[in-house]
């Protein structure tokens, strides 16, 4: 397939992509397998609103991850899997060894009652059996929701009874650096409230002992040794749902974002080979398939090119701050993708765990899922990728599916801090807090998008309206992403974070309003205001101010118990990193909470809180203040 190869034919590509963009994305999506070609490329309005691509059409997404690579490329790896434990054996799939277990992985679905349509949730470490869970299911025609490996019992029961669920795919537990962590134990607990579910299949991995309920629970190993190899492609429309991922808004719960089969399939192929100009060789994305960036860029994306990829179970700093680079040097990795946060704890542990290794396989470097600060761009681009690797700041989002805005690497001169130009198709539009468009350069506001792309949410699962109001509402007529985002003189974008109140810690996205309602939870407190405040590695922390009702109540214990409340109903990557105690919030006389000002005193600029006379008790904010942390 055609690469753009040019930064002037990047410009008319981009111009083509405005102009005609049904024609631009049809000649994209005849490059791949279809059973039944479409009959519109494109229908849609943004006030329901309804996105369709390439209707009429009929594909299965794994006949062109899978088998239309077995002729040409059938012995090359797609995958190598490295283990969290250096000293444990790596493996490696072919695409031919790879089908063969994707077929077989969907015969056992289908053995244990999986129907086309039918929701199936994946709670897995990074193992190759949780790439295959997802393509099997992709393979059936099933629907598949993974749930990140490190969500709460009460997380992954909220998730799999939204979507009603019948079939959760585990392990007994996983391995992440000096830890294993239980699995198989949380999908039973989550269980205990979800009748949905009637089959259990559970992979071994760490070798801890399970309890398996007879009936309900079934072992991966033996359903895979009577599994028959031949799985064909389920037929599926082009709009037919591919998978739901949960996801934090600012408000509620998380919500499930549906993407289909035929535009996620094209847009998200379209940006890999873009972006990344890959070209062969080995890519490394260290994502976690639990989040949108491995599910678009480790799982469909990369097979999509037929690359060959790394999936590591492990963790940046296990057993040592090095694992990156040594897991680099040993697969001659050309294009590695990671996070901010990543690079920020590598560069706080120090050159030394750098300066072993050799790096000079690598091609490409990328940064993904939070502004990347200019300290940690210039790190990366001296010691990884020693000044001759283009960085690609790559900004999306899981609702858009793929890549929207980063540069093509080595075609768009980068600048540190920036994504930024938007890929051919997408057509962003920053506008004030009232909806005016902010038109020219040097110029901030509220990102939007205007024309819809291929792999653009199309819906949240059950609830269409939460979709429309959520992202379609805010600005009419406009996709908006929650971003606020900078145009500079030369056109460039700067995303600079959420406007709303979703964080990004760590790179993970938590609402505000999901870790007050943790925090809820435990008896002795009445309310809680959670607001997000700069971290110097996470990006991020989390600053929770809470009431507490009992006065005898030791305040360490309150905090203690805090943190497993929050770990309980959410996860350990919601736990606050600050905890005050207050005796009140402040708020409007009409009962809102001023979270301005709560974020400002997280931020620590206490005498910059604006105008605080609206506030019912103004005495509050002077305890707040005193009460700092
Ligand atoms: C943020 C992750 C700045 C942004 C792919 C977005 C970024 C949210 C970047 C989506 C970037 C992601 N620069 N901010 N390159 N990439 N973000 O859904 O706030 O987990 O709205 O998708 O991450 O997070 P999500």
């Amino acid at each position: 397939m055609t690469k753009i190869s040019s930064f002037s034919e990047y410009q008319t590509e981009y111009n083509r992509s405005v102009n005609d963009p049904e024609g631009f994305w049809a000649e994209q999506a005849d490059k791949f397998t279809w059973q039944k070609k479409w009959n519109k490329v494109l229908d849609w309005n943004f006030e329901d609103p309804k996105m369709k691509w390439f209707e009429g059409g009929q594909l299965n997404i794994t006949e062109n991850c899978l088998d239309r690579h077995l002729a040409e490329r059938g012995d090359q790896v797609a995958f190598y899997w490295e283990p969290n434990d250096p000293s444990e054996k790596n493996i490696q799939l072919t695409y031919k060894q790879l089908h063969a277990e994707v077929c077989k992985f969907g015969n056992v679905l289908k053995n244990n009652g999986a129907k086309k349509g039918d929701r199936i949730c994946i709670y897995m470490p990074m193992v190759p059996e949780l790439a295959i869970a997802v393509l099997a299911c992709a393979r059936i025609g099933a629907v598949h929701s993974v749930v990140f490996g490190g969500f709460s019992a009460s997380a992954l029961s909220g998730r799999i009874q939204d979507c009603d669920c019948n079939i959760v795919v585990t392990s007994d537990g996983a391995f992440r650096g000096a830890k294993a962590i239980p699995m198989k134990e949380t999908v039973d607990e989550a269980l205990e409230i979800c009748p949905s579910v009637k089959k259990v299949i559970v992979l071994e991995r760490t070798k801890t002992s399970v309890q398996m309920i007879s009936g309900r629970d079934v072992k991966w190993k033996d359903e895979m040794t009577n599994a028959a190899t031949d799985c064909p492609a389920e037929v599926m429309d082009s709009e037919d749902m591919l998978f739901i991922l949960y996801t934090s808004g600012s408000t509620g719960k998380p919500k499930g974002v549906v993407h289909t089969c035929g535009g996620y399939m094209v847009y998200t192929h379209y940006s890999f080979e873009n972006v990344f100009q890959y070209n062969g060789g080995v890519y490394w994305c260290t994502a976690d398939i639990g989040w949108i960036t491995g599910h678009s860029y480790i799982v469909y994306a990369p097979l999509l090119a037929g690359a060959t990829s790394v999936i590591f179970e492990g963790v940046p700093t296990y057993p040592d701050a090095g694992r990156f680079w040594q897991v680099i040097d040993k697969y001659k990795v050309s294009t590695f993708y990671t996070a901010p946060t990543a690079i920020r704890a590598l560069e706080a542990a120090g050159l030394d765990f750098v300066k072993p290794y050799k790096l000079d396989s690598l091609k490409v470097l990328g940064s993904v899922g939070e502004p990347i600060n200019e300290e940690a761009w210039n790190w990366y681009n001296e010691n990884i990728g020693k000044k001759n690797c283009p960085i690609v700041d790559t900004w999306w989002q899981t609702e858009t599916g793929g890549i929207l805005i980063s540069p093509l690497a080595g075609l768009t001169k980068t600048k540190p801090g920036y994504a930024t130009l938007p890929l051919p198709g997408i057509q962003p539009i920053l506008v004030d807090d009232k909806g005016n468009e902010l038109k020219g350069n040097g110029v901030e506001g509220n990102l939007c998008i205007k024309f819809p792309w291929p792999s653009i949410i199309r819906t949240t699962f059950g609830d269409h309206e939460r979709c429309k109001q959520n992202y379609f509402a805010t600005y009419p007529g406009l996709y908006f992403t929650g971003d606020g985002c900078k145009r500079d003189e030369d056109g460039y974008y700067r995303i600079t974070g959420r406007v709303d109140d979703v964080m990004n810690v760590s790179g993970h996205r938590i609402g505000t309003a999901e870790v007050e309602s943790a925090i809820n939870t435990h008896i002795d407190i009445v309310e809680s205001a959670v607001v997000a405040y700069p971290h110097d590695i996470k990006g991020q922390g989390i600053y929770a101010y809470v009431i507490c009702t009992n006065k005898n109540k030791d305040h360490d214990s309150l905090r203690r118990e805090i943190l497993a409340e929050v770990t309980k109903v959410i996860g350990p990557i919601a736990k606050p990193d600050k905890i005050q105690i207050v005796s009140g919030l402040p708020k409007t006389r009409s009962g809102k909470i001023m979270r301005r000002i709560l974020r400002k005193v997280a931020e620590g600029e206490m005498n910059n809180l604006g105008d605080i006379s609206t506030l019912l008790d103004p005495a509050v904010v002077e305890e707040i203040k005193n009460g700092a942390l």
